[in-house]
């Protein structure tokens, strides 16, 4: 199964030449400033986190319209894992706008930021050995993959999750499809800003056409077909 990443990665190189250089935004804030710095070698590898948790550090990473079941389908992942004894943790996007993102707003750039900035705090808790579903419309395919690029090859599962703007608006879980059309909020995706579907990510749920159960159980169905987690007996 591993072979299938090295070949999903040779499609996406052959199909598009600049899949993995596409990033041709200049983002500041991720700039290198401090030149002092030397990296400090860990004590305890992340083998041995990995070993001591029984499990592979891996990002599963939901992409899609606002109200397409991103945080529904995260956190019912994390809890059909974590009733399996897995180490789970979601990262939201509205949660992380609470704190570590409260400074950034939707204009690309601040978007751009932000899923930099959640791609990094997911690679952390890769490292911690943490299986993290990160709940991120991240509308754009240069950030989602500059986000890929960060991880090891085979521990980021990108989930595209696929429902119909109509379906979407229909369903408006927080109302701001209906605000959006009123122009009470500008830059709303899907509305007023783009989104750029993935052109080949590891997984496709169609959360219009599945009930809940059946899309979280279609992820698990991926990270047990590639040993990120174990078969159930
Ligand atoms: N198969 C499905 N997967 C996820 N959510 C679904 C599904 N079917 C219906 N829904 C509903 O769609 C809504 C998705 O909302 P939410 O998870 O907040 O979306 P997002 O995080 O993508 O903005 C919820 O009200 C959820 O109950
Ligand atoms: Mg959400």
């Amino acid at each position: 199964m591993i072979q299938v990443h090295y070949l999903a990665r040779h499609i996406r190189e052959i199909a598009y030449p600049n899949y993995y250089y596409e990033i041709t935004r200049k983002n500041r804030l991720a700039e290198q400033k401090a030149t002092n710095i030397t990296w400090h070698e860990a004590t305890v590898t992340k083998q041995e986190r990995e070993q001591l948790l029984n499990q592979k550090g891996c990002v599963v990473w939901f992409t899609g319209l606002s109200g397409s079941g991103k945080s529904t389908l995260a956190n019912a992942v994390a809890h059909l894992l974590h009733e399996r004894k897995h180490h789970t943790y979601v990262l939201d996007g509205d949660n992380v706008r609470h704190g570590l993102n409260k400074n950034l707003g939707f204009s690309p750039e601040d978007r751009e930021e932000n899923i930099r900035r959640v791609g990094e705090v997911a690679k952390l808790f890769v490292d911690a050995g943490t299986i993290v579903m990160t709940a991120f419309i991240s509308p754009y395919r240069a950030d989602r993959d500059q986000a890929r690029e960060l991880i090891a090859e085979n521990r980021f599962v990108e989930v595209f999750v696929e429902c119909p703007l109509d379906v979407c608006e229909e369903r408006d879980p927080k109302g701001l499809y209906k605000k959006a059309r009123a122009g009470e909020i500008k830059e709303f995706t899907g509305i007023s800003a783009p989104y750029e579907a993935p052109h080949i990510p590891e997984v496709v749920v169609n959360t219009a056409e599945l009930s809940i159960i059946e899309s979280a159980q279609q992820v698990i169905t991926f990270l047990e077909k590639t040993a990120l987690v174990p078969s159930e007996k």
